[in-house]
Parts: structure tokens; sequence; C-alpha cells
């Protein structure tokens, strides 16, 4: 019988363009989609974008743009990266759809007529790039976001809170019996997050009104959170389409990362019990993929779109790579230089070389015939073996979600497959014995198709490719007597200067990106960044003066340092000091600035600076921190 199976991504916040770790989430469901597919099963993969909230209306208004009109650009550029990556799924759900809002509207008035929801005052922390609210034990140091590490803003607002703390108990139950991996997030869940129990959840904002309004109280717009989670029930038509939402729900795979496990295995599961729904059958949260061993933000600058990688290597190769590279569960390290490494040694040596060598001498051989078996030796039976252990253990990894680990057993396979034609010679056979080179031409392509099948979810495009080469629609269809046609290499060695290339057009397209979207560049988004509050006392450990430039040479070794000699009332520092590309020397001669004497002195490119200027940036501009009066040299601030 055909089974059906539902499976969802997060949906991602179009607060700006969607890059490598949204991709990894997606390529994985559409993976496990196109997995489930050929194992016969009716499947629906539902992702999408969530659009309303603080974050996004920020957004929206640092690019001049109505939300609409901006998320509505992201979603575009979303759809045609989902396309270019032949992502095939069924639903994309976006959180403004007339649809979407009719079914939060419909679920939040169910749970307040069955009085699940209640009107209060709320007091909190709030988290504005989180979307949420912390108390002050959760809270580090009672002020710092324990998702982001961001200072978190205290709140006051009337709210709507959703009873979640009659749930507790089933939820602990749920968390310690359900399909949640990795498993030890459940002991970080139960033993940290609802540790000190769970305090009802305020559902509804009066503060902003990017959002859905409560049906009830057209002041209050529905927390985004809550919005967002339902659209794993609205993606699938619930209270709206009951055919299609009955053979898909419970879901049976929710994708998520780490960071965002606790909303979907504590908050997501009460709404669920709330609605008398059943409860997903699994949730998995998998690893972070670091740049440079770093998360990946904006205002580093070292986000990695998927773009220049599609454009140069093609979609199957990061399909490929992000599967290959990373263990699933794990945090792991993304870099160009290593998708190009693997591009080189897996697919253009091991699987690129064994489709063209292969192909060419069946031409050379065969006039481009699959030949029949000939003569066998106890070698060939080997690569009989080899496919049968390669596709026992690729299916029994794939089921597992160990991509890692199924793709290796395929590469195997190709490898041994190389190493076959090796082992034959088949140019030597082709003189000597061409029943037996009959029966290795014939072993190696089905090597190929076979591997090739287990390919298809995982590099679709080039599956469909070698099939082409076979002149055959699916692996069922092989069998000796096709006519191939080898035409083309399935890739092209990539050059020593690829990942300077890559490199280079991810750059431009992240400028152009953030023009597009009205972002200032990355320091002055850093600035603007809110630090933690600090005592007085930590301030006081500063000792900041008044110091007059008395002497402004280039430095020697860098182009873009000034030497100066600041007179700080009877002494004279030498300071190293990055202003040559903003100001001239005569700018800066004789200016009374401000600047801390006590930092520990640095030796920068062989010279030592024992102070800082202080300056200001903005959009790239620097101007000094000036005291309004001249005269004030050696002063003290205070
Ligand atoms: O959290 N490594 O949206 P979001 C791995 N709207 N995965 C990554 C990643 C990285 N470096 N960066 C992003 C939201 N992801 C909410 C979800 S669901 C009802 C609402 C992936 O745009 C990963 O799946 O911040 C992560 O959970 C998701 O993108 C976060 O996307």
């Amino acid at each position: 019988m055909r089974e059906s199976y539902y499976v969802t991504t997060p949906i991602y916040y179009p607060s700006g363009n969607l890059h490598i770790g949204h991709t990894y989430t997606t390529i994985v469901a559409d993976v496990i989609k196109r997995f489930k597919k050929l194992e016969g099963n009716d499947v629906f993969f539902v992702t999408g974008t969530d659009e309303h909230g603080q974050k996004i209306a920020e957004a929206a208004k640092k690019s001049g743009l109505a939300p609409i009109e901006f998320t509505d650009r992201i979603v575009e550029t979303t759809k045609k990266l989902w396309d270019s990556l032949n992502i095939e799924y069924d639903r994309f759900e976006r959180t403004t759809s007339k649809t979407h809002e009719e079914t939060v509207q419909k679920v939040v008035e169910k749970l307040y007529e069955q009085g699940d929801i209640y009107k209060a005052k709320y007091e909190g922390l709030y988290c504005v790039p989180c979307e949420a609210y912390f108390t002050e034990s959760q809270a580090i140091d009672g002020h710092i976001c324990p998702d982001c590490h961001r200072e978190l803003q205290k709140r006051e607002e009337e709210s709507y809170f959703f009873k979640i703390s009659k749930y507790q108990d089933r939820i602990i139950d749920y968390i310690k019996t359900a399909d949640i991996e990795p498993a030890y997030i459940k002991d970080e869940i139960i033993n940290g997050f609802l540790k000190d129990g769970l305090q009802d959840l305020s559902i509804s904002r009066t503060a902003i009104d990017w959002g859905i309004k409560v049906p009830f109280d057209e002041k209050h717009v529905v927390y985004v959170w809550v919005d967002a989670l339902i659209c794993y029930l609205s993606g699938i038509g619930y209270l709206r389409d009951e055919e299609l939402f009955n053979k898909f729900w419970p879901c049976d795979l929710h994708l998520v990362g780490r960071e965002i496990v606790r909303f979907h295995i504590v908050i997501w599961p009460a709404i669920l019990m709330a609605l008398g729904l059943e409860l997903p059958k699994k949730v998995f949260a998998h690893g972070w993929i670091l740049f440079d061993n770093d998360k990946m933000s904006k205002s580093k600058g070292n986000v990695y779109y998927p773009e220049p990688i599609i454009e140069t290597l093609g979609a199957d190769t990061l399909r490929y790579f992000i599967l290959r590279e990373f263990s699933f569960g794990s945090d792991g390290n993304f870099t160009i230089d290593k998708l190009v490494q693997r591009y080189n040694s897996d697919l253009v040596n091991d699987l690129g070389n064994l489709v063209s060598r292969t192909l060419a001498m069946v031409e050379k051989y065969f006039d481009g015939i699959v030949p029949e078996i000939g003569k066998a030796e106890a070698l060939d039976g080997e690569i009989d073996a080899e496919i049968e252990r390669a596709k026992e253990a690729f299916y029994a990894e794939m089921n597992d979600l160990k991509f890692n680990f199924a793709l290796e057993d395929v590469f195997k396979l190709i490898r041994r497959s190389n190493r076959y034609i090796d082992e034959t010679e088949p140019w030597n056979l082709a003189k000597s014995d061409t029943e037996r080179l009959k029966t290795v031409l014939y072993k190696l392509s089905l090597a190929i198709v076979e591997a090739a099948k287990m390919l298809e979810p995982i590099m679709p495009a080039t599956t469909e490719k070698i099939y082409e080469k076979y002149n055959i629609k699916n692996s069922f269809e092989f069998k000796s007597g096709l006519k191939v046609n080898k035409g083309e290499n399935l890739f092209n060695r990539a050059d020593s200067d690829m990942t300077e290339k890559i490199s280079q057009i991810n750059k431009e397209l992240f400028e152009r990106r953030q023009k597009e979207i009205g972002n200032a560049p990355k320091t002055s988004e850093k600035v603007l960044e809110k630090k933690a509050e600090i005592e007085f006392a930590d301030f006081d450990k500063c000792d900041l003066r008044v110091g007059k430039i008395i002497e402004v040479k280039p430095h020697e070794n860098a182009n873009k340092l000034y030497v100066l000699k600041v007179d700080i009332g009877g002494e004279i520092r030498t300071i190293v000091s990055a202003l040559r590309e903003h100001f001239k020397e005569e700018e800066l001669l004789n200016k009374e600035v401000v600047m801390i004497i006590n930092i520990k002195p640095v030796n920068l490119r062989g010279v030592q600076s024992n102070g800082m200027v202080l300056a200001a940036e903005k959009n790239g501009k620097l101007t000094l921190l000036k005291p309004w009066d001249e005269g004030f040299t050696g002063a003290g601030i205070r």
C-alpha cells in the first residue's frame, strides 16, 4: 500500500536573502522527499517564509519599502533559488497568504473559545532578533538573550496568553517518549528550559501591527512564533481541505536547526494538544554550518550564498557537497576550498571519469552498444557483490538520515569500479579476449546505473544525464543492447583559481544585496549592535583624555595607518591609527581629540602604539570625537 509521508523545513525569515544554512535544511528535505517517493510513498513537502514581526518590519523600513513589498522581493529570489536547486516542494507557505491568515485566526479563536487563551498584562525581557520573550532566570546574567546573546529589552504590554502551563506534564511526557533527534536535546530542554516550570505563553503583541490580527481583539497581532508554527497545518489545508489534511497529518518529519528546536518540541506540541491533533512523528534538529569556524552573520560579512556555487559548479555539486561533507546531526565548517576539492576528487575524478571511461570503451569496442555478459572470472563477481553491499548500506543509512555515510557507500562502489578498470585493463582485453571484455563493460555499465539510481534523490540532474547517456528513463530499463551516447563530460575539472572565483562572485553578490536592502556596511552595523550593560566601575577603568595631535606621519609599512604624536598634557604619546584613508595629514594636525590612554600598548607593523584615538563611524565614513572648545589638552573625561 502506498503510504503518505509529510516533511517540512522551517519557514525562513525573509529579512534578507537566504544563505547556505537555509539551503542545507531545504536540500535535505528535498532529498528525503525524493527518497521517500522513490520508495513508493505519497509525499508532501512544505517550506515557506515567516514574514511577520518586528524584525521583518524593521528590515523593510531600512530599505524604504512597505513590509509586504519587501518580503515579496525576497520571496521571489527564494523561489528562484529553490527552482535552480531543483527543490520540489509541494507548497510554499507564506505567512502573509490569505489561507494561512485565516487558519491562524481560526486556531486562535478556537483556543480562546475553549478557554485556553486569556488576557493579562505581560512584563518580560524581549529579544527582537529572536522574536521571543525570556524570563529573568532564563536570560544570561538576567539581561542577555540565551539564544543569540544580544541585549534584551524590558517590555510591558497587554497580551493574550496561551495556557501552556496546563500542558506541562504532557509536554514533558511527550519529550521523553517522542522521536526527537539528536536525543540529548531532550535532556537539555527538560533540565534547562523546563526546569523552573512553564509560564503561560504570551501569544499576542500590541506594540507592532505587522502581523495577523487577533480575531476577537484587533489591537493585537498574533505572536510570530505561533503564527509561524501553524504554517505546518495551513500548508496541508487544515480547516480548509479535509482530505489533504487527513492524508498527511500527523507530520512525519519536522526538520529544524538546533536553535529553534525548543519552539518545536515545547510550544508546538502544546498547541497541537490544545487543538486535539496528533503530535508530529519525528523532529530532527540538525547541526549548524559554520563559516571560518564562526556563525555566519551579515555584520561579520561571512555570509555565503548558494547562487555563486550553483552558477559555477552546478546545483548537484552543492546538493552533493552539503550532504557528503557534514554529519547531519553535528556542526561542521563550510569552506569553498573544501567544496572545490570534493568537486574535483569525488565528482570529476571518481564519478565523472568512471562514466566517461566506460562509455568511451563501449563506443570504441562495441559500436556504442552495451554488450551482453560474456566470459566471467571471479573478479567480475566482486562488482556484483559490491553493488549489493552498496545498495544495502545506502538504503539503511538513508533511512537513518546519515547522508554522509550513504554517499560514502555509493562512492565506494564508484571507486571500486574505477579500480576494476585498472585491474582488468580492457584495452588489453580488446586485443586478446573480447568475451571477457564484454563482461567487464557490462558490469561497469551496471555499476554506473545502480550508482545513479542511488544518487537520484541527491543529484537528480546528474542522474538524468547518466540515464540519457544510456538511453533509458530509469534504472529498471537497463539491459544489454542499449545504444549509448558518451556525449559531454558530467563534470569538468575546476581550475586552481575556482575557490577565488566563487568567493569573488559571492562577495559581489553580498555587497549588491546589502545595497539593495539598504543595509549599512558591516562595521557600522556592528557598532549599532547594543552591548551588554556595564557597571560604572567598569567604565571608570577607562582613562579617557583630551590629546592634541602634534605630528602626523604615514606608517612606513602600512598604507592605511598614520603614526601620530599626541600631547596628552606634558607627555607625548605615539599612537598608530587607521585614519589614513579618511583624513589628510593637515586635517589632523593640531586637532584636539578624545582618546583612551590606558589601553594596553600594541605593536602595529613594527611601531608601538600607546593609546587609541576615538572616532565614530557611519556608512563607512569616520569622524573624530573632539571637545566642543579648544584649550583642553590633557583634560580628563568625566
Ligand atoms: O528561525 N546552519 O527562521 P530563520 C544550519 N522563521 N542551518 C541553518 C543555518 C546554519 N548556519 N542558518 C540557518 C526561523 N539555518 C523561523 C522558523 S518555523 C515555524 C519558523 C536553517 O530564517 C536551520 O534550519 O532564522 C534553521 O533552523 C533555520 O534555517 C532558521 O531560519
